[in-house]
């Protein structure tokens, strides 16, 4: 054959493919959720999530060194809440004592450089298990809004970085900016959770935080998964209200929603790579039925390559192991 293209040529070689590789990872990109609890010298395997804890604030404070050293954004932490502290209202959510409060202190405390994002919904506060407040069997807006304006106002206190409404109530993200400037927050971020989808690849969370609904479901705030542009106008109204970073969750079912509003719109875009997306990898991986190594660089390079710039992904400190050439270990043999 006599060919003009063959495109094989910049394929042919590890120096070539270095050199043409048109995306790459890094671990000042990931952000990497842990779950938290009360207690001391805790660090409990969550059953569907292998290689992900819940923390007790001592142990966490000891394994926060290694996110660190490997040079990871930041955290979100989420919070197992006890049951005696739970209520309709998820009062607990804003309680400047509470466990996230606590914990956002310490860690500030030790590590001032890790960037801290938390979580604003009701979900781990509320005996319901929903987002927001219950009422007759629906999740009432315009009440929900003010109890997160309390936890938003409690976290910033805190000294948190970046808020992560994972809500999906009407008009939070401009409650809370509005709440922040007025108390004096000006440089707290807001991570909105903008287009996140009513998806079941939240179930290992969900398990993680014994945090699953009740009754009912989350379809009446979370996104149908048959909508595109629906998403375009949820990031646009978040941005409008003050947003200064967007998110698209879950992520890998979801790549063209990542790339849409990557193009639609000029403010960093952050994909979650969700618990059941790690849940499926681990699981295949322990089965011998994929490789969990590759599997888990492709997934994060394809979020990226769609045109995520960050991701909060439950696999940060492997990839970023991987990313350094350092040995990853999750993928042969499972921590214990
Ligand atoms: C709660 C919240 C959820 C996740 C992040 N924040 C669960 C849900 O909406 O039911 C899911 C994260 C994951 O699955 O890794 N508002």
């Amino acid at each position: 054959m006599e060919l003009k293209h063959r495109p094989r040529r910049l394929r042919s070689t590890p120096a070539m493919r270095n050199m043409v590789r048109e995306t790459h990872l890094q671990s000042s990109n990931f952000i990497l959720p842990l779950f938290v609890k009360e207690g001391s010298g805790i660090r409990d395997e969550v059953a569907s999530m292998p290689g992900a804890f819940r923390r007790s604030l001592d142990t966490l404070l000891i394994d926060l060194q290694e996110v660190v050293v490997l040079g990871i954004a930041g955290i979100v932490l989420f919070p197992a809440v006890e049951d005696d502290l739970k209520d309709s209202f998820g009062s607990e959510a804003c309680n400047d004592d509470g466990l996230i409060p606590r914990c956002i202190r310490a860690v500030k405390a030790q590590y001032p450089n890790l960037l801290i994002m938390t979580d604003i919904a009701l979900d781990p506060y509320n005996i319901d298990g929903h987002d927001g407040i219950v009422e007759d069997g629906k999740i009432i807006n315009d009440q929900t809004v003010k109890v997160l304006v309390g936890q938003a106002l409690s976290q910033a206190r805190a000294g948190a970085d970046l808020l992560g409404p994972s809500d999906m109530m009407d008009g939070r993200i401009g409650a809370i900016r509005e709440a922040l400037e007025e108390e004096g927050f000006t440089d707290v971020g807001i991570l909105s959770y903008a287009a996140k989808y009513a998806s079941s690849f939240y179930g290992p969370f969900r398990d993680a935080l014994d945090s699953a609904p009740k009754a009912g479901d989350k379809k009446s705030y979370q996104m149908d998964p048959a909508n595109r542009r629906e998403a375009l106008k949820e990031v646009a109204l978040d941005i409008q209200e003050g947003a200064d970073l967007v998110m698209v969750k879950p992520a890998l079912a979801y790549l063209d929603i990542i790339s849409d509003v990557k193009q639609h719109f000029d403010v960093p875009v952050v994909a979650y790579h969700v618990s059941g997306e790690y849940a499926m990898v681990m699981a295949a991986a322990e089965k011998g039925w994929l490789d969990g190594h590759s599997a888990m660089m492709e997934s994060l390079l394809s979020m990226k390559r769609a045109g995520a710039d960050i991701i909060l992904s439950y696999y940060a400190i492997e990839a970023a192991k991987a990313l350094q050439g350092l040995p990853v270990e999750l993928m042969t043999q499972v921590k214990k």
